[in-house]
């Protein structure tokens, strides 16, 4: 399998702190690759950094072996990459439908203000809400939902821009286990239609059950990958992460 992003020697510094330190890492089409790592070890910042939100003090991030370093969000998204937030970023006031729209706006194929929403955008919408179970709600402003909801809503707007590879940062954090067991099936039915994804989880079931590749970071760096059977028993990972 060939490598649909990879990142080489990828660095990023804040203040003090290396954030991401000369951290090389590949996704393979067609996976589901876990990216696991105590708190603050830069898994967040490598998602920032690989989508353009924040640009690397060093190294370079490659999509399908083209350099893609510095390029800015839209551009990232246009690459077929789109990503969710470890902190749900829905707009509370506009509806469920609304906020389905709303991603394929921000990446510049039409402004939000104008004639209202296209039917065939519509009806891709209605379509993904159907699949997580929110066409329900679709006119309901997006504060009615609860914290599950919030989290598939975004999921299913990711989709909006028909990705070829999804950043989930930390889908099951605080959901409950319907809403987990329902994201895995539906995370697993979008890889076998040909989406590869990279999650970021603390989940560690979830991920031992979910990936068929698994990253660890400490301290901005990569210290061991594998299948999801020999990192559970990898003694660095023990000691860095399942430890604490
Ligand atoms: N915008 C920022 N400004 C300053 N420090 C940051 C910023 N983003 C992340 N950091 C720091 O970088 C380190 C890695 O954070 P983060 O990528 O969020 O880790 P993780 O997602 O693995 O918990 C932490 O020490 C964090 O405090
Ligand atoms: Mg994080």
């Amino acid at each position: 399998m060939s490598a649909l992003l990879r990142t080489e020697r990828l660095t990023r510094r804040f203040g003090g702190i290396t954030a991401v330190n000369v951290c090389s890492i590949e996704v393979r089409q067609g996976s589901i690759t876990g990216l696991i790592g105590p708190n603050g070890s830069g898994k967040t910042t490598l998602f920032n950094l690989i989508t353009g939100i924040y640009r690397p003090d060093g190294g370079d991030v490659y999509v399908r072996n083209r350099r893609v370093t510095g390029l800015l969000t839209h551009q990232i998204c246009h690459l077929g990459i789109s990503r969710t937030f470890q902190i749900t970023r829905l707009f509370w006031d506009l509806t469920v439908l609304e906020n389905m729209i709303v991603p394929v706006r921000q990446v510049g194929l039409r402004p939000l203000v104008g004639p209202g929403i296209y039917r065939h955008e519509q009806e891709r919408a209605m379509a993904l809400l159907e699949r997580v179970g929110l066409s329900h709600l679709a006119g309901q402003p997006a504060r009615k939902l609860s914290f599950g909801q919030q989290k598939l809503l975004e999921f299913a707007a990711v989709l909006m821009a028909d990705p070829e590879l999804v950043l989930l940062d930390e889908p099951a954090g605080g959901v409950n286990p319907t809403v987990i067991r329902f994201m895995m099936d539906f995370i697993r039915g979008l890889n076998r239609d040909g989406v590869t994804f990279l999650v970021v989880e603390h989940n560690m079931e979830v991920v031992m059950e979910l990936c068929d590749h698994v990253l660890v970071l400490d301290q901005g760096q990569k210290i061991a990958e594998g299948p999801p059977q020999v990192i559970q028993a990898d003694p660095a990972v023990l000691d860095a992460y399942l430890g604490i």
